[in-house]
């Protein structure tokens, strides 16, 4: 049996310190650490791209900066909350939509983007549900597209890096590569 514990978050009421701590710190720190990670997307800047659980902005944001010529970025999150802060953050960039709600939504094409990337998402959804949210969110991806997927892997929040491979291969994609760097987890998938 496994030993991962799940939290269930409540996105639409975080707490203070969680607010606090998005505006403050980790709005300083954004650029170093998303930077850094989607530095390693190698992206030209012109891919469309799924922000998949965006939440407040922060990744999105840099994302964003690496996508000038005529990129799209698409952000996807459960959360309200959430949305509107990124949505705020994210004003000046002209080529940013968000989309609140499930990823079956049908404003959001099939087969239409490059890149998809899931930073810090998967662990936050119901076991039960992962592996259905995952087939639906592939089915968005670009014949040849990549699915870059990075999350945590503690036992107290996180998941088993056999779990995350095993939801990815079972929605037809493979493992290109992976690297495991300070508890968490980063791997780039491509079409069977
Ligand atoms: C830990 S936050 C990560 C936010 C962002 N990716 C980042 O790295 O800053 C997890 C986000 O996933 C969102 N989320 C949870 N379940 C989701 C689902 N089924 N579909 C889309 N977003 C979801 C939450 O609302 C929350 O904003």
């Amino acid at each position: 049996m496994s030993n991962y514990e799940f939290k269930d978050y409540d996105f639409e009421k975080p707490s203070f310190l969680h607010i606090i701590l998005d505006s403050t710190l980790m709005n300083l720190l954004a650029p170093f650490i998303y930077g850094k990670y989607y530095d390693t997307f190698n992206l030209k800047g012109d891919e469309k791209v799924l922000d998949f659980g965006s939440g407040g902005g922060l990744g999105a944001r840099e994302l964003a900066k690496r996508l000038p010529y005529r990129g799209e970025l698409w952000c996807v999150d459960t959360s309200t909350y959430w949305t509107n802060k990124a949505k705020k953050r994210l004003n000046k960039f002209k080529n940013v939509k968000f989309y609140v709600g499930d990823i079956k939504n049908k404003d959001i094409p099939k087969g239409y983007f490059d890149v998809i990337t899931i930073n810090a998402v998967l662990h936050d959804i119901t076991p039960a549900q992962r592996q259905e949210v995952i087939m639906n969110l592939v089915k968005k991806l670009k014949q040849g597209g990549k699915l870059l997927i990075q999350e945590p892997i503690e036992p107290s929040h996180g998941m088993e890096i056999k779990e995350i491979q095993l939801i990815l291969n079972n929605a037809n994609l493979k493992e290109a590569s992976h690297s495991v760097k300070r508890s968490a987890y980063q791997g780039v998938y491509v079409d069977r």
